[in-house]
């Protein structure tokens, strides 16, 4: 069984995906850590990122693992460069082409998360989800969560941040963050993470 969850950034859909797999048993696969790393590549190699035809021999000449615990990939350096990476089409394919051999891999069944999950990874997954919640909402968890990590952050400035990367992720000319239309549509705005996943839950019976 594939299940697909999309949706912009701090909709929680991260945390939920993951929740849900662990839960079900399922493979759980990170589908932005494969474009976050892709770029982390790119600048270590200090490629081009202008030059679409050397992102794409990068993409096919790399080899892809999971591996939960990689945080260089979670820097904002690595998140302001990655649509460089992601708006590339001959980029996408190749990722693509990892996303569905893992989904297809796993025994039981796995959990993708991502913008194109829904749409253009698996068109045909027994589930699909797309979490969304208010931008103030979005903002006010990434907040906390970076307060946490003893960063000194202004809580507008991620607001602004927020709806710059929603505006890329929309109108990326391939892989556009957008619900497919047999996606159940949940909005985590008013929910705690628990309920969100209870509630994604309740939609597979199996
Ligand atoms: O889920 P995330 O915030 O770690 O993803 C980082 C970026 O990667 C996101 O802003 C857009 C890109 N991405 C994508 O283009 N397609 C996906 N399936 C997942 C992520």
């Amino acid at each position: 069984m594939i299940i697909a969850i999309d949706g912009p950034a701090g909709s929680g859909k991260s945390t939920v995906a993951k929740l849900v797999a662990r839960r079900l048993g399922f493979l759980y696969i990170d589908t932005g850590a494969m474009y976050r790393s892709l770029t982390l590549k790119a600048m270590q190699d200090k490629l081009n990122l202008n030059d679409e035809k050397v992102l794409i021999d990068m993409a096919k000449n790399t080899k892809i693992e999971l591996n939960p615990k990689a945080a260089a990939i979670r820097t904002p350096e690595v998140t302001n460069n990655i649509s460089y990476i992601a708006n590339v089409p001959g980029v996408r394919s190749e990722m693509v082409k990892w996303q569905r051999a893992f989904g297809y891999k796993s025994k039981k069944g796995a959990v993708l998360e991502g913008r194109d999950i829904g749409t253009v990874v698996f068109p045909d997954a027994e589930r699909k989800f797309y979490l969304d919640a208010s931008v103030t909402e979005r903002a006010r968890r990434r907040f906390k969560e970076l307060k946490e990590k003893g960063m000194k952050i202004n809580l507008g400035q991620i607001e602004e941040d927020i709806r710059i990367r929603d505006k890329k992720d929309k109108t990326r000319p391939v892989g556009a963050l957008k619900k497919a239309k047999d996606a159940v549509l949940i909005d985590t705005t008013e929910l705690t993470i628990e309920q969100a996943v209870e509630k994604v839950l309740s939609y597979i019976k199996y």
